[in-house]
Formats: structure tokens, sequence, C-alpha cells
């Protein structure tokens, strides 16, 4: 049920202030990046709108972005057309990404923006994380940014409503989370966004989600790296921050 099909029309509302542009959102990961050559081969394999795969291009990486949303990869097509970027856009999800890529291709692989949630359960997730290391050369560095889940599950269902509005492209709106928070970690779980878009006039826009979504421990992350061949050399894992990033090499 993760489609991103609707809230692929109102990505940017979802997008934080300081990472809008793509070079504002490849510089968030200048430290990883300074690892790579400058004609490193990298993949973004759920690359939203695209701000992150346009943005390694204009530092002149060799870019391939993947999503499983064809509303996405479109945008991401849109985007790096609009930057004359030199990104290859393909719709997959991550288990068919061994059909289209040779093992051993990337120097990186991205997984960024709190997307490895929608994969189905452990055993999704493990399948996902397998194909990325397949595709990673030996030395290759997977990068993954992950909310922490441990502090979303421990404030259980809710609403979250933004506490101002969001404007982008001119226009306002008020972005809404209804987090369903199941008894199970292992469960299924729902998030569903609203982006309520209101013009001057008073008038009111919605597009909203519902989005299927299986939480993990940061532990359990972890041992599945490891169970795919990946060797965690960097995390900034903390029970006390929203986010975290692990930067992953396949041994
Ligand atoms: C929260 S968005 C993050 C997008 C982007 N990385 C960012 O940081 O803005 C999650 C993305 O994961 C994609 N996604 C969800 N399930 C997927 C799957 N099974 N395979 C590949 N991509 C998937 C969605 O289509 C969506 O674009």
């Amino acid at each position: 049920m993760s489609a991103y099909n609707a809230l692929a029309e109102v990505y940017e509302w979802l997008i934080s202030d300081a990472k809008l542009t793509p070079a504002e959102f490849a510089s968030s990961f200048d430290d990883v990046l300074s690892l790579l050559p400058s004609n490193a081969h990298v993949l973004d394999c759920s690359c939203g709108t695209g701000q992150l795969a346009v943005g390694l291009a204009g530092l002149g990486m060799h870019v391939v972005a993947t999503d499983a949303s064809e509303a996405m990869v479109r945008r991401t097509a849109e985007l790096s057309e609009e930057f004359r970027a030199s990104v290859r856009t393909v719709q997959a999800d991550w288990q068919e990404l061994p059909d289209h890529f040779d093992d051993d291709t990337f120097d990186m692989v991205f997984c960024v923006g709190n997307s490895l949630h929608h994969a189905e359960g452990a055993r999704g997730r493990v399948a996902a994380l397998e194909s990325m290391s397949r595709l990673l050369r030996r030395g290759g560095r997977l990068v993954l940014t992950s909310r922490t889940w441990e502090l979303v599950r421990a404030r259980g269902s809710r609403l979250d409503i933004s506490d101002r509005l969001v404007r982008r492209n001119g226009r306002n709106a008020v972005v809404v989370y209804r987090w369903d928070i199941a008894p199970n970690w292992e469960d299924e779980h729902h998030i569903e966004i609203a982006v309520a878009q209101v013009d001057t006039a008073g008038s009111v826009l919605a597009r909203s989600e519902l989005l299927s979504s299986w939480p993990y421990r940061y532990e359990e992350l972890e041992v599945e790296l490891h169970r795919v061949g990946l060797q965690t050399e960097m995390s900034t894992f903390n029970l006390e921050a929203e986010n975290y990033m692990v930067v992953a090499s396949k041994v």
C-alpha cells in the first residue's frame, strides 16, 4: 500500500526547508560524498522527487535514480530535465533492482528519507537490503537514513498537525501525519499523510495517502545489514534523536 502516487504531486510540502534544492539535498551528505571519487557510480534506490539524484549529478557523478512509484520516477525525470542533469531513471521496487543492474555496479547506494520502513516486515527488509548490497562493489557503501522508530512507537497512535503553514511554490499548506501504531513491532502499521493547501480565498485543496509501514529497531537493522554482507562503518543512532544515518560497507 506504499504507492506514493498521490503524495508525489505535493511532495515538496513534505521536504524540509533546508533540503529543497538538489544542491542543498546533496550537500546534506557532504561527509559521505567526500569518500567518493568524482566520477563515482551512485544509485538512489528510493529517489522520491529526485532532489538528491539531481544534486549528485550536479557534482559530476554517474547517477541512477529508482523508485517503486511511477509518479515519483516521473517527477525525478522532470527535475533532472529542468536542471539539465544526466540522471538515468528506472521504476523499480527494491527487490527488482538485480533485474535491472549487474552485481558490483555502484560505489554508493542511497536509501534515504525514511523509506526502508515501507519494506514488508523483516523478510521484505532483508530482501530489499540484499538487493542493495548485491549492486554495491566490494568496499562500496550503503547510506541509509531512518526515523528512530523506537521513539515513534513509544509515542503511540496520534495525529501530528504542523504548527506553521508550510509555503512551497507560492502556496501555503497544513501538513498532517496520522500515526496508527500497531500493538507489536512486527505488525503492519499505517501512516496517513495529508497536505491541505489553503488559498487566499479560503479554499482548501487536500491530497492524502495511507501508507503501510513496518518499523524496526536499530539493533535489528544492524543484524540485517550484517546478514546481507554489509558492515556498519558509521552510525549516528541515538535514542533521543528523531532520525539517524547509517553508513555500511560491503565486505
Ligand atoms: C519518504 S519517501 C523518501 C523519498 C526520498 N528518498 C526523500 O528523501 O525525499 C519514500 C520513498 O520510498 C519509495 N518506496 C516505497 N516502497 C518502495 C519499494 N518497495 N521499492 C522502492 N521504493 C519504494 C516511495 O515511493 C517513496 O518515494
